[in-house]
């Protein structure tokens, strides 16, 4: 085949027609399951202010440092958003959701974008469902969040997952763990990769992140945060995992999980998935109390997670769940004639109205290659128009899978439609 003139950014798909359908079919069930758990819809642009991202999600993560498509225009610096959190924070504050009263319960669904290296599972444009709770800093509210999460994958038949948990502290308890931790690591600084060298001064706890393979051992015998949280996050901590319990909700603790964004307290948690390849993680969140306030608002603590909808959708694949399938049409209508397509053209909307779906021939073919397309778009009936028809107000009324025919006036169609499809 000729090699397009204009294709896709790397790292950027279309979805199409076939695909759409498994979108659409994920998306109906987050949207119940957030009904469900009385989450509201948000939706926010999908570019934001470079700075509410750069400070939201931290100048030095990878995100803000090397992935942000950014651009400007006039005095005005934009970014592609990398996500929803600091977004959905920015639209607390600017329209005083928190004067709506309670914890504000937000659920949204949308594309991202980041300048990663695009791999299986890893896109420039991609798409996350997540939610927030705004207000709360009630380790009830991170119970919930990964309730929710959950709920959503086995509501979808997945149930092959790993809950990893940690408790990353605040900045108190932080402090003093980072000086621990970097006392460890300085002795063995020399043997680490370059990138663990680079973290040492500006965010050692990312050492423990490392994939590098010079960096595990000596990650493996560091001393872990969970060890040094002060008596409220330790508290909290214990909670979170107690009320997991009361859920039956299983989790491991990994206290080597730090997540790759500045904004986190507490808790931090990631959904991985063997389903996957190495890029495992299907969905990842935490409990943020600061952010609100480091981007202007008040004091609110939070919490959440965000997900791959792409990921979800590999990890279908793989255990071979069938999602929504292209829909069949109703209707096809066979046409012969000009006289017999303005006839189609105009009875469309009734068939339409009266709720079944149905479609016709848009390029004059044959009544062969009509019936040929009928079929390919898996019509339930079809309805033949020609000159005879007309003049008698009698069309051929064909059930396509029992191959049987009738002769029928319009009314009589809509009646047998209502009879068989309703
Ligand atoms: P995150 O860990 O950066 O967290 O992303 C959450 C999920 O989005 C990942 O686990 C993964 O499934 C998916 N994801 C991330 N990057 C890509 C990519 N390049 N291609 C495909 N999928 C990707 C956040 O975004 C936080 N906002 C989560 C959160 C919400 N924390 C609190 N509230």
């Amino acid at each position: 085949m000729a090699q397009p003139t204009f294709t896709t950014h790397t790292g950027m798909v279309d979805i199409l027609p076939g695909e759409v359908e498994k979108w659409q079919s994920v998306e109906n069930i987050i949207r119940e399951t957030a009904k469900s758990f009385h989450f509201h819809e948000i939706r926010t642009p999908i570019m934001e202010q470079t700075e509410l991202i750069a400070r939201g999600v931290g100048q030095l993560t990878d995100i803000v440092s090397k992935e942000m498509f950014a651009f400007e225009r006039g005095d005005d610096h934009y970014v592609l958003r990398p996500e929803g959190t600091a977004p959905v924070a920015r639209a607390f504050i600017e329209h005083h959701l928190e004067q709506r009263g309670g914890t504000q319960k937000l659920f949204y669904m949308g594309p991202m974008f980041r300048a990663e290296r695009p791999q299986k599972g890893r896109q420039r444009q991609f798409h996350q469902f997540g939610a927030e709770i705004l207000g709360s800093a009630h380790p009830l509210a991170d119970a919930e969040i990964i309730a929710f999460m959950i709920s959503v994958y086995k509501r979808i038949g997945l149930k092959n997952f790993t809950l990893k948990l940690n408790s990353v502290g605040d900045p108190e308890s932080r402090k003093r763990y980072k000086t621990i931790l970097q006392d460890y690591l300085r002795p063995h600084l020399t043997k680490m990769s370059k990138i663990s060298q680079q973290r040492f001064e500006t965010n050692p706890m990312r050492i423990l992140d490392s994939k590098e393979e010079e960096d595990q051992h000596i990650i493996s015998e560091a001393p872990v945060i969970t060890d040094y949280l002060n008596e409220d996050c330790a508290e909290h901590y214990q909670q979170v995992k107690s009320y997991l319990e009361d859920l039956d909700i299983h989790y491991e603790e990994d206290p080597h999980l730090v997540r790759g964004l500045d904004y986190y307290t507490k808790t931090a948690f990631e959904l991985v998935s063997p389903d996957l390849g190495s890029q495992d993680a299907l969905g990842a969140g935490g409990r943020y109390d600061l952010l609100v306030e480091e981007i202007g608002g008040r004091k609110t603590p939070a919490v959440g997670f965000a997900a791959g909808m792409e990921r979800l959708l590999i990890a279908c694949d793989a255990l071979n769940i069938k999602l929504g399938a292209t829909p069949d049409v109703d209707i096809y209508i066979v046409t012969y004639g000009d006289e017999a397509r303005k006839w189609a053209l105009t009875h469309v909307g009734a068939i339409r109205d009266a709720g079944f779906s149905c479609t016709m021939d848009y390029a004059a073919r044959s009544m062969k290659s009509q019936m040929k397309d009928a079929d390919r778009e898996g019509a339930r009936f079809s309805i033949i128009v020609g000159e005879d028809e007309l003049k008698t107000g009698k069309f051929t009324f064909r059930d396509m899978e029992q191959s049987a025919e009738a002769s029928l006036d319009f009314d009589e169609i809509l009646e047998r439609l209502n009879d068989t499809l309703a």
